[in-house]
């Protein structure tokens, strides 16, 4: 889908479709009181005779006479009863129109929703959200479905008209970096719902070849087994044993920034299935666990937006990749293995792998002198209990890149909420046989799961998010989400001077 900037009047830009919005009780924006006036006064009908509800992210389609309006139909979406919306409420109204324009037969529309007043948010975000809510509407996962595929798209093309030629520029920065974050969301959502037996850690090996080839820019280098036993990461190797899937350690780089600035490293937790491994799950909803490489699969999307738009920074995407499967070589419950790092591991549940793949990840990127190291891991079922799958949660030992990231959330609407990293849960971790156990013994799982990270990331600045709940939805709406590559996003872009919200 195409989506470009105009600035004009609304009762002379032609389209298939005009979106404007109205709000409780019958107050129309400014470019919906142009094309209620050009129709002569169709649309005050209509919010008379209450057959346009003003509810907000209520939509109403009008078809229209090609004869009194550039448009053949306005979509008139409700805004609620407030004068000035919150972000949220933005990004509801935009998502209700979408999903209405999707289902309207238009090929094109014009957008009128930027001129909506938004608390604390400027023209660049609101086209951004525009275009994000937009490419929602419109992803499919159907690549696997044989036979009669989903209709094809009609929707082409939207514009997102502002009301003065010197907005123009601002609103094209919001496009283009909403359409970056939506090809990212993509491609990370794609990875995502790819079944295990497709999605392997060679696939995504694979993947980051593919991506390399549409960006140059970016170099990839993928550890195979070999190179990950001359490292010494016995944890990573630990939790392959099971599988008989190789493990892959993928690398991919993007030097954006200056030759000496301190690269930003994101490490994404790839578990491309993980059935428990010894410690098996119980069968309910075990196929959800295909989406246990949701981390890595972001990394793969701020890769690709961060290439995309050829941000002026330098940026590494490390993905330890393997299956967790049991076997008769598998890992069991007592095995003690050690870690790139040197310290030991005493395995007392082999579910808890997402941390034993991480550390030695976590190790190896020292190598590259990083600035920031952030990893992304649907790491516990704890963070669910926590904190639902609204938030993700965040632990790091560095206040600053916390607050920096904590900002970035609420900037983007993708927000992640601060747990702490306490010694008294480190203790939990003690072992009688080995440096330290892989799980807790006391609650706060999610805590306990970071708290075994920090001890592999003392060298360097880091902050850990638990992505459990936000990586994908259950249910009838079951698949990735894309999440948390806004958020990221909006953090690279502030760390450019580029985080205008
Ligand atoms: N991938 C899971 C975490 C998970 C579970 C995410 C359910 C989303 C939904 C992780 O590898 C895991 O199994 N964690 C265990 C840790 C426990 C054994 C200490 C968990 O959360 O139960
Ligand atoms: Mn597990
Ligand atoms: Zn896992």
């Amino acid at each position: 889908m195409d989506f470009n900037v105009k600035s004009g009047a609304a009762d002379k830009l032609r389209g298939a479709c005009a979106i404007v919005a109205v709000s409780a009780p019958r107050r129309l924006s400014a470019a919906g009181a142009r094309l209620d006036k050009a129709s002569g006064g169709r649309l005050s009908a209509l919010l008379k005779s209450a057959d346009i509800d003003p509810e907000l992210g209520k939509t109403t389609l009008v078809h229209c006479a090609a004869d009194t309006l550039p448009v053949s139909r306005l979509l008139v979406v409700g805004c609620g009863k407030d004068k000035q919306l919150t972000p949220k409420d933005f990004i509801a109204v935009a998502a209700a129109s979408a999903r209405a324009l999707q289902g309207s037969g238009a090929t094109d529309a014009l957008s009128y929703l930027s001129e909506l007043e938004v608390a604390e948010r400027t023209q660049a975000w609101k086209a951004r959200q525009i275009v994000l809510a937009a490419r929602d509407a419109v992803y499919r996962f159907d690549e696997l479905k044989s036979g009669k595929k989903t209709p094809k798209q009609r929707l082409r093309r939207i514009t997102v008209v502002v009301e003065a030629r010197d907005q123009q520029s601002a609103a094209k920065a919001g496009v283009a970096k909403g359409s970056a974050i939506a090809n990212g969301m993509d491609l990370a959502r794609t990875l995502g719902n790819r079944p295990g037996n497709l999605c392997t850690p060679s696939d995504l090996a694979r993947q980051a070849t593919l991506l390399k080839k549409t960006y140059p820019s970016l170099k990839v280098d993928v550890l195979d087994r070999k190179a990950m036993e001359k490292h010494g990461m016995g944890a990573l190797l630990s939790v392959a044993r099971g599988s008989r899937q190789p493990p892959k350690l993928i690398v991919m780089e993007y030097r954006g920034g200056k030759k000496t600035a301190k690269p930003v490293v994101l490490v994404g937790k790839g578990v491309t299935f993980d059935s428990g491994g010894i410690s098996i799950k119980p069968g309910k909803a075990m196929d959800e666990m295909k989406f246990d490489m949701c981390g890595a699969a972001s990394v793969f999307g701020c890769m690709r937006a961060v290439a995309e738009l050829g941000l002026p920074i330098n940026l590494i995407g490390v993905v330890p990749a393997t299956e967790n499967l049991p076997d008769g070589d598998a890992s069991k419950p007592g095995d003690i293995v050690t870690s790139m790092s040197g310290q030991t591991i005493e395995i007392l549940n082999t579910d808890a792998e997402g941390r034993l793949i991480l550390c030695d990840a976590l190790t190896y990127v020292k190598k590259f002198n990083p600035d920031v190291v952030i990893d992304l891991a649907t790491l516990t079922g704890a963070c669910i209990v926590a904190l639902g799958h609204e938030t993700s949660g965040l632990l790091g030992n560095h206040q600053p890149l916390i607050d920096a990231l904590l900002a970035a959330g609420q900037s983007a609407c993708d927000r992640a909420w601060q747990l702490p990293l306490w010694s008294e849960y480190d203790e939990q971790l003690a072992s009688n046989f080995a440096d330290m156990a892989n799980i807790g013994n006391g609650g706060a799982g999610t805590i306990t799961a970071a708290s075994f990270l920090a001890r592999f990331t003392r060298d360097y600045h880091w902050a850990h998010l638990d992505i459990a709940g936000v990586a994908w939805k259950s249910g009838g709406d079951k698949g990735a989400t894309g999440r948390p590559v806004p958020l990221l996003m909006q953090y690279l872009f502030a760390r450019c001077g580029k985080g205008e919200t």
